[in-house]
């Protein structure tokens, strides 16, 4: 494998993403807490980014502002060229739903609904039809061509995320969010999943963003962020597992010392 270096890059690809001085305080005098303090960071096209760091650092509150699922104190977002705090809700909604996609901890299926079912359920609620050439192709690349017909109580953990993947890839969202979408899973499932992740954004182009606290997860990154007290405190390229526990532990040294 070849590096390219980070300025070649860089210069030609797209921000998906963009937080600017994003600070998110919650509840006021003994109870405030600052969750997010002035973030600016970018997530680009096509690149798979992993944000890490110790419990309670803001990595769920940074993707949740950033995906426009949470509201924020102060700062900006955008989305491609859309900002976020200039839309209504309504607007926010269309917005989360034609160009964003959501992996959780939890699968999130319907129990009533086939697996194909689910996988086009959030296009067809928005009266869209899927492009079939694109759907077949994230479906194989998944593995479940022949599970297609089966209800989630069918089907192991790992295979339920994977519809729940394929679901967040049906509709080509210009940007993917997962918060430890391999929280619940074993480590063979897990790295499954994140397998497929990784393939979406080398093969298909897409832009994912993953919440997590584990460092074999963060490795299939091409890039993770570290947060620490609701700062960005750090950032890596092309990580291996054991580079990123060392940056971790790094951290909560710091944290222990500082607090
Ligand atoms: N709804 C909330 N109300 C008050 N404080 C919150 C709320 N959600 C998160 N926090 C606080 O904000 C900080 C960041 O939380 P979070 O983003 O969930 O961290 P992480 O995902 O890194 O564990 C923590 O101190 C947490 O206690
Ligand atoms: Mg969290």
């Amino acid at each position: 494998m070849t590096t390219t270096p980070l300025a070649d890059r860089h210069a030609t690809t797209t921000v998906a993403a963009r937080a600017t001085e994003l600070s998110k305080i919650y509840g006021q005098g003994e109870t405030r807490v600052v969750a997010l303090d002035q973030v600016s960071v970018d997530f680009r096209q096509a690149e798979f980014t992993a944000i890490m760091g110790p419990s309670g650092s803001g990595k769920s509150t940074l993707m949740h502002c950033v995906a426009g699922l949470d509201s924020f104190s102060s700062g900006s977002v955008r989305i491609g060229d859309t900002e976020l705090g200039s839309l209504k809700d309504k607007q926010l909604t269309k917005l989360r739903r034609d160009k964003i996609g959501f992996i959780f901890q939890a699968f999130n299926l319907l129990p009533t609904l086939t697996a194909l079912e689910n996988i086009t359920l959030p296009m067809d609620i928005a009266g869209r039809r899927p492009d079939k050439q694109w759907l077949d192709s994230v479906i194989s690349m998944i593995g479940l061509a022949d599970r297609l017909t089966h209800r989630p109580s069918q089907l192991s953990g790992g295979q339920q995320q994977r519809v729940a993947v394929a679901r967040a890839l049906a509709s080509r969202p210009d940007i993917i969010f997962g918060d430890e979408p391999t929280g619940n899973l074993d480590s063979r499932a897990g790295a499954e999943v994140l397998g497929f992740l990784r393939n979406s954004v080398r093969e298909l182009g897409q832009t994912v963003v993953m919440v997590t606290h584990d460092p074999v997860a963060a490795a299939y990154a091409d890039r993770v962020v570290f947060l620490a007290d609701g700062r960005i405190v750090d950032e890596l390229y092309d990580p291996t597992a054991d580079a990123v526990l060392d940056r971790m532990k790094r951290l909560d040294t710091r944290t222990v010392r500082t607090s």
